[in-house]
């Protein structure tokens, strides 16, 4: 048994991650999925979701075949999330499910894994819960085969390691799409803003090789696939942990000359947003105009408080630099209400910054306390009530601003990349190069293809459109 500790979580060492490629191992292991079914159940973000399909990728490399049916599933996956109260609630809603069928039929596997298993304080009630059968983190799931046979031997098993491990290349994956990709660019994050966890969950920032990311993009260009969003906590601090001085900017020129039609990157700090990012962006016509930077808040001082290390000028520095070179860019954002300390002065400058930058979409979100993290130990005094009430207001103003960007699309036409039906009156969806989401009526001829498409209708969340084609 290991559980984890966020004191060791917390600790950075100067010490170099180790590139492994042949670190995944299923000897004698390749069968005992067979004839089995496993239901996987995925959590928070697209870092997590991704997680899902290396996962998956096991998963069906040792035999089990994916069902969607839990009352079929003979392992049942949790892929956690612990970046706020709700999402506990969500995976711990879904356990009481899981609890009550494995009442019925004993003999299935319960695996918990991803981020809140590599919380101390609830891994130690979990691992109480006899019906929980292995328990693992985000840095070894690779290790899930070796999990599975200890417990089909031995019981359960709980292995979580506190310190990251290395980078492990050559897990098997099954992607969710045939037309766009995550690809992970580094894992970790070593920025430690005061409200997160993630920097505990995830551990230090840890840089895969470009050679491996060019490899990767290249292998699905060639396997048809259009688009590749390149993940990372922080994106543009890509290749700091290296040696030598290569950089996100690097990294997004060489994806961009592999050809593949798409490339989008998603989360930017602004810390680490230099012009040479933008240059590159501006210059290379498969790199999308859309440009995630959160923001947090439009207080210095509550900037300050959350350690995000920027100011308010120095952020709409940026934007304004990319606005003024990247045509159509839109830009979309994180804001968090009610952290510790935040009066409704500090609020008020959250709602001039939105009405200055006016974002295409922005996800907002009221302080949750994370266990362990700094800011869960600061003075709180307001009350939900008025936290509740400062996020209706800001979402009335970022839905206004969505609407708006939305409008100025109206009867253009967009070339949009379409990746599956829709769930509106037989359509099909697909995302423009400033990742608008259209419904656009066509047939599935067009499915993985980019395609003109004339906006004919807009809302607030999305576009209708028709294909553009003949006019
Ligand atoms: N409480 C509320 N929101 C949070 N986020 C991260 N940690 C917390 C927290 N403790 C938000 C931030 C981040 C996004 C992914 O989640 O806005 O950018
Ligand atoms: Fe993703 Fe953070 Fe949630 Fe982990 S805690 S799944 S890194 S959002």
């Amino acid at each position: 048994m290991n559980l984890p500790n966020m004191n060791d979580a917390k600790k950075r060492t100067k010490q170099n991650v180790k590139i492994l490629y042949d670190d995944y191992n299923t000897s004698n292991l390749e069968n005992i999925g067979k004839d089995k079914q496993y239901l996987i159940l995925t959590y928070g973000c697209q870092m997590n979701v991704h997680d899902s399909e290396y996962i998956s990728g096991i998963m069906e490399d040792i035999g089990y075949t994916k069902t969607d049916d839990m009352d079929n599933a003979d392992v049942i996956i949790v892929n956690t999330c612990a970046i706020r109260e709700n999402a506990h609630n969500k995976a711990e809603g879904m356990l009481g499910r899981i609890k009550h069928l494995k009442e019925e039929k004993d003999n299935i596997i319960v695996i918990f894994c991803g981020c809140m298993a590599q919380e101390e304080g609830l891994v130690n009630k979990i691992n109480k819960y006899k019906w929980i059968d292995i328990i693992c983190g985000t840095h070894n799931y690779h290790k899930i085969p070796e999990y599975l046979s200890e417990y089909m031997n031995k019981g359960k098993v709980c292995e979580v390691y506190s310190i990251e491990g290395n980078v492990i290349e050559n897990l098997p994956v099954v992607r969710d799409s045939k037309y766009t990709a995550w690809v992970n660019i580094q894992y970790g994050c070593d920025k430690f803003c005061t409200y997160c966890i993630v920097p505990y969950t995830r551990g230090k920032q840890r840089s895969r090789k470009s050679e491996d990311i060019i490899d990767e993009v290249r292998e699905l260009y060639n396997n048809g696939y259009q688009e590749v969003t390149l993940l990372g906590q922080n994106v543009n601090a890509y290749g700091k942990d290296f040696d030598n001085d290569y950089d996100f900017a690097d990294l997004l020129g060489e994806v961009a000359s592999t050809g593949i039609p798409r490339i989008r990157f998603v989360t930017s700090h602004p810390w680490d947003f230099t012009d040479k990012m933008i240059e590159v962006i501006s210059k290379c016509d498969n790199i999308m105009p859309y440009i995630h930077l959160p923001i947090q808040s439009g207080s210095d001082r509550i900037l300050k408080l959350m350690g995000r290390k920027y100011t308010i000028k120095e952020y709409l520095e940026i934007i304004e630099k990319l606005r003024k070179n990247i045509p159509n860019v839109s830009i979309t954002t994180d804001i968090i209400v009610g952290f510790p300390g935040e009066t409704n002065e500090d609020f008020e400058k959250t709602l001039d910054i939105v009405n200055r930058v006016k974002y295409d979409l922005a996800y907002t979100f009221i302080f949750s306390p994370r266990e362990g993290t700094p800011a869960a130990k600061m003075k709180d005094d307001t009350s939900m009530e008025e936290k509740k009430a400062r996020l209706a207001r800001l979402n009335e103003l970022i839905n206004k601003y969505a609407l708006e960007s939305n409008q100025k699309m109206k009867d253009k036409v967009y070339e949009v990349l379409i990746i599956g039906p829709s769930d509106k009156d037989n359509k099909y969806m697909g995302y423009t190069p400033n990742m608008k989401l259209v419904n656009v009526n066509c047939d599935e001829t067009m499915l993985g293809k980019i395609v003109p498409v004339k906006i004919t209708e807009v809302k607030t969340w999305s576009l209708d459109g028709e294909i553009a084609s003949g006019e």
